[in-house]
């Protein structure tokens, strides 16, 4: 397949899981890759791979956790290759805790390599997209764990600032022929092998740590969404993996209540209910809405209330 012949791409994080898959498939679809990881030598291997399928690709060992190692990165591409026409921000870092325990290092150091990584080497290549006149196609890598999930104050923060990210890159390279979307993977990775798999009925991504879901199959829709045949694509994030293809609804203002003049404390406590009946699922697993009951303290919780007499 040629539908990336002449491309060069970079992918953050690629040295194993599912960046190697990325990296596989951009390759197999003819584009030069620039294969990025902290782990050198396993960024080296992935390159071996490819260069013995036929394939074009070099190894950058740079962190993308600085602002001048992600620029270099971007660099080194067009160092190798001429020119840089897409990037995949796929490189991650788990801290988890619940929150009440979460320290700032655990939160600084998901938020440095996801956010601040994926914000660095989009900026350093979308300038050289931008100044090239060829436009380009950057792929994020964003999660369900945005909607929220226990244990994952940071990771989730993260996850959402990505979605946001896309959302704005889309809005605000358009006219530099830049394209912005964002997946949210699935696979058996290191990452999801340092998973609690207590709740693994629950959670797709728990479910894969508890069973084996081949990480390189988000790479068909990573080299879709990087092909001409998505030229009409952007501001979108996916769910892909394993045999899924979903498209995730862009949070919008539901329901919405208008009193001419605005609104007392006590108009809404008589209309508020209107609202409540639109409380969808809350969090990445997708439980209905749990709070129907009320959130209480446990001192006023029935069970710990005193016996009277
Ligand atoms: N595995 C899943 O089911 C799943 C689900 C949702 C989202 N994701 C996301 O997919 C991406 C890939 O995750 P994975 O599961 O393949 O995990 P992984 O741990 O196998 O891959 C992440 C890679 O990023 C590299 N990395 C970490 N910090 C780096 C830095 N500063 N610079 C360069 N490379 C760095 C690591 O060395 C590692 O090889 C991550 O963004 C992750 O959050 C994964």
């Amino acid at each position: 397949m040629t539908l990336l012949q002449g491309q060069a791409a970079i992918v953050t994080g690629a040295g194993g899981g599912i960046g190697r898959g990325h990296c596989l498939h951009l390759a197999q679809a003819g584009a030069a890759v620039v294969v990025n990881d902290i782990d050198l030598a396993a960024a080296a291997a992935v390159v071996a791979e490819i260069q013995a399928a036929g394939g074009r690709a070099v190894a950058c060992g740079l962190s993308i956790a600085a602002r001048d190692s992600a620029f270099e990165l971007i660099a080194t591409c067009v160092e190798a290759f001429g020119t840089v026409d897409i990037l995949v921000n796929n490189a991650g870092n788990l801290r988890d805790r619940s929150f009440l325990r979460m320290s700032d290092d655990e939160f600084d150091a998901v938020w440095l390599v996801h956010v601040k990584g994926t914000f660095w080497c989009s900026q350093a290549a979308a300038l050289r997209m931008r100044d090239s006149g060829r436009g380009g196609v950057i792929i994020n890598t964003a999660s369900g764990a945005h909607f929220g999930n226990v244990g994952q104050t940071n990771y989730s923060a993260a996850k959402g600032a990505i979605a946001s990210m896309t959302y704005t890159w889309a809005l605000e390279l358009a006219r530099y022929g830049i394209r912005v979307n964002a997946i949210c993977p699935l696979g058996s990775t290191q990452m999801t092998a340092t998973l609690n798999t207590g709740s693994a009925k629950q959670s797709l991504v728990s479910a894969a740590a508890a069973k084996y879901v081949d990480p390189t199959l988000n790479g068909p829709l990573v080299v879709f969404l990087c092909s001409a045949k998505a030229q009409g694509v952007s501001g979108q994030i996916f769910g892909s993996g394993a045999e899924r293809i979903a498209h995730l609804v862009q949070p919008h203002y539901g329901k919405t209540l208008v009193r001419p003049g605005g609104w007392t404390v006590e108009a809404i406590g008589q209309y508020f209910s209107a609202l409540e009946g639109e409380f969808g699922a809350l969090g990445m697993l997708g439980q209905p809405y749990p709070f129907r009951g009320g959130v209480t303290a446990p001192m006023l919780e029935p069970e710990a209330t005193p016996p009277k007499g």
